[in-house]
């Protein structure tokens, strides 16, 4: 038996970062390319002293309660919707996740999606592969210019901000709804139905939490435009995503570009994979080797923080340590 504090890695991360927790605990790393069930984290986890996450694993009251050593959980991810952050307040248990690292990844696949969904980019590459581009015609597979038209952001956190600056680089007035309306250069703070209805692609940059869950449902889709672009990066469950289909079915809005959605993987017969005129990306935002490893290595930064005592370089409840 090892003298070191156990570690269970449930979703093992990219590159070498691993190698640096090893002098401080021994390491469990989860070998399934899956995540592991409630019950087969228990089984790995229940002695265990920190635990290394995806989005995938949650860490709820059951874990918790099945877990009774655990000091640090360390979520690879900014987003922390995963973890019930009450009760592990409520036990003294660090928890850390990974902002900042992944903001110009992810900015960049909200930019790729609202692209590829305005300038029709997936059903171009289908059409070419199909044999469907038959002559250059003046008509084919128009689509619609971002150049001088309106975004909505729906927060503008690091990411919202990240693609703020994207879009002004591509000539597009900025509209932004935020609790906080921190002054920015050329972004104009508005309502959220003001939003909806003035923007020609509306792009969702908050985190999910119990104010957030379903904030963009069939009323805020109904009061876009016919012409609009719903772009989705942040979380699946912001967006009533059974809505969103229904308005892609009905004409309601032009298109959408998804990389979250409410279940995770996506069932290949769910109505918004079957919606027309949508671009679906699998939950990749942070996914570059650059990006990854960061990620990797703040995690166990943020574990190696943990287990020695020490406040996490990015810790989600900081008042665990004034419980100390
Ligand atoms: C995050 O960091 O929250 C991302 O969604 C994970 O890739």
């Amino acid at each position: 038996m090892s003298a070191l504090p156990k570690v269970f890695i449930a979703r093992p991360p990219e590159g070498d970062a691993l190698d640096r927790l090893r002098p401080y605990a021994e390491v469990v790393v989860w070998g399934e390319d899956r995540p592991a069930s409630r019950e087969e984290l228990i089984a790995h986890a229940h002695d265990a002293v920190g635990v290394l996450t995806s989005v995938a694993d949650r860490i709820d009251e059951a874990v918790l309660d099945a877990c009774p050593n655990l000091r640090v959980v360390s979520n690879m991810a900014v987003g922390y919707d995963n973890f019930d952050v009450a009760r592990l307040t409520q036990r003294g248990i660090a928890a850390g996740n990974t902002p900042g690292v992944l903001t110009d990844a992810t900015a960049d696949i909200a930019m790729a999606l609202i692209l590829a969904s305005t300038r029709r980019i997936v059903e171009g590459h289908n059409a070419l592969l199909a044999g469907e581009w038959t002559s250059w015609n003046a008509s084919f597979m128009l689509g619609f210019e971002i150049s001088g038209a309106t975004l909505g952001l729906i927060g503008t956190g690091r990411i919202g901000l990240a693609v703020a600056r994207r879009a002004q680089a591509f000539s597009m007035r900025v509209l932004a709804t935020s609790r906080t309306r921190r002054a920015e250069p050329g972004i104009e703070y508005v309502e959220l139905d003001q939003l909806l209805s003035e923007s020609d692609v509306v792009s969702v940059h908050v985190a999910l939490n119990e104010q957030t869950r379903g904030m963009v449902g069939e009323r805020e889709i109904g009061l876009m435009k016919p012409t609009s672009f719903l772009v989705n990066t942040a979380r699946g469950a912001i967006v009533d995503q059974r809505a969103l289909a229904t308005a892609l079915n009905r004409g309601a809005i032009a298109g959408a570009g998804i990389d979250v959605y409410c279940e995770e993987p996506v069932a290949l017969d769910d109505p918004i994979v079957q919606a027309p005129n949508v671009v679906l990306l699998p939950h990749i935002g942070s996914a570059t080797t650059k990006t990854r490893r960061a990620m990797a290595d703040l995690a166990v930064d943020n574990l190696i923080a943990g287990l020695a005592g020490r406040p996490l370089v990015h810790c989600i409840n900081p008042e665990v340590y004034n419980q100390r």
